[in-house]
C-alpha cells in the first residue's frame, strides 16, 4: 500500500483526503517540487528543498513544520519500502482550504501539504537514442521561476506535441527559445554550451545548475544566453534535462534537424559527467 504524507501524517495513500475548497484545487494557488533517489541517497537534495522554500517565499505562503522538508523526504522512500530503487519524491503546498474568494483567507489557514513517493528509472532509449521535441509560442505567465502546480498552460502545448509524436514542447518568447514544459534546454555550438539565464522566464532547473557547474569543472564552456530561433539551423548540438531524465539529447526541434540527426559528442560527455558526478554524491561510497 502507498503510504502518503498529507499534513503532518503518513498515511495509506486511499485514506490521504482533500477538500473540495483547497486552493490549489481552486486556483491553482500551490507549489510543488520534485527529486531524485537514487537507491541510496538524493542527488542535490538542498538544490530542490531550497527551490521549495524560494517557492513558499515567492508565493507568500508559510508553513511552520518547513524545518521538517528534508526528514519527510527520506520517510516518504523508507515508509514506501523504496530505500534501495531508484525513486522520485513529489512535494506540494497549496495556500490551504477556505471558502473561493480570491483574496488570502484572512486570518491565514494552514497550508495542505502533501508529499508522494514513486519508482522511477529513467528511460535509457530516450538518452540513448535521443528524441524530438516541438517548438512553440511560450503562452505561460512571466513568473515561470517559480515551480507550480498551475500547469495547464504547459500542460496543453505538452499534448498537442504529444499527439504528434514529440517527446517535449519547448517555449519561444520574443524570438528566444526559453524552457521545455518539463525541462530546461541547451544548445551546443562550437563547442561551447549556451542555454537560457536565470531569470522569470525559466524555471532554474536543479539539473540545469549542476550540469553547468559539471561543465565548467571539465573546461567545458557555458554561455547563460537565450538562442535565438532563427539560430538553430546553425547549432550543433542540443539536450533537455531534468530531475527525472537527466540528460536527453534532441535530434530534431520541430523539422529541423540537428547536427547530423545523431545525439552529439559533447551531449554524451556531459550524460557520462554528469551520471558520475551523482555517483560521487552517494554517501555510501
Ligand atoms: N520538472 N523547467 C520546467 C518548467 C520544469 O517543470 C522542470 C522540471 C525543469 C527542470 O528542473 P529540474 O532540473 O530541477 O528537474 C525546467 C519536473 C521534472 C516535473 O515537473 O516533474
Amino acid at each position: 500500500m502507498e503510504v502518503v504524507y498529507l499534513n503532518g501524517q503518513f498515511l495509506p495513500k486511499d485514506q490521504a483526503l482533500i477538500s473540495p475548497d483547497d486552493r490549489g484545487f481552486l486556483f491553482g494557488d500551490s507549489v510543488y517540487e520534485v527529486a531524485r533517489w537514487y537507491g541510496g541517497y538524493f542527488f542535490d537534495l538542498p538544490g530542490h528543498t531550497g527551490r521549495f522554500r524560494r517557492s513558499m517565499k515567492e508565493t507568500n505562503m508559510v508553513w511552520k513544520d518547513e524545518a521538517k522538508l528534508e526528514e519527510i523526504f527520506e520517510e516518504l522512500i523508507e515508509r514506501n519500502g523504496l530505500g534501495a530503487d531508484c525513486a522520485i519524491v513529489y512535494f506540494q503546498a497549496t495556500r490551504g482550504v477556505a471558502p473561493r474568494n480570491h483574496a488570502f483567507p484572512d486570518p491565514p489557514v494552514k497550508p495542505t501539504i502533501y508529499g508522494f513517493a514513486r519508482r522511477h528509472n529513467i528511460n535509457t532509449l530516450a538518452a540513448e537514442r535521443g528524441v524530438a521535441i516541438w517548438l512553440t509560442p511560450d503562452p505561460r505567465w512571466n513568473r515561470c521561476d517559480i515551480k507550480t502546480t498551475a500547469l495547464i498552460a504547459n500542460v496543453l502545448p505538452y499534448q498537442e506535441a504529444h499527439d504528434q509524436g514529440f517527446a517535449e514542447v519547448c517555449f519561444v518568447r520574443n524570438g528566444f527559445v526559453t524552457e521545455g514544459a518539463h525541462s530546461n534546454i541547451f544548445f551546443v555550438r562550437n563547442e561551447a554550451l549556451y542555454t537560457h539565464p536565470e531569470n522569470n522566464d525559466i524555471l532554474s532547473g536543479i539539473t540545469r545548475k549542476n550540469i553547468i557547474s559539471v561543465a565548467r569543472a571539465n573546461d567545458v564552456s557555458v554561455v547563460e544566453e537565450a538562442v535565438a530561433t532563427d539560430m538553430i539551423p546553425y547549432m550543433n548540438e542540443a539536450f533537455i534535462c531534468n530531475t527525472t531524465g537527466e540528460i536527453v539529447p534532441v535530434t530534431r526541434i520541430s523539422d529541423q534537424v540537428i547536427g547530423d540527426g545523431n545525439p552529439g559528442h559533447l551531449t554524451r560527455k556531459l550524460q557520462v559527467l554528469l551520471r558520475e558526478f551523482i555517483q560521487s554524491c552517494d554517501p555510501h561510497r
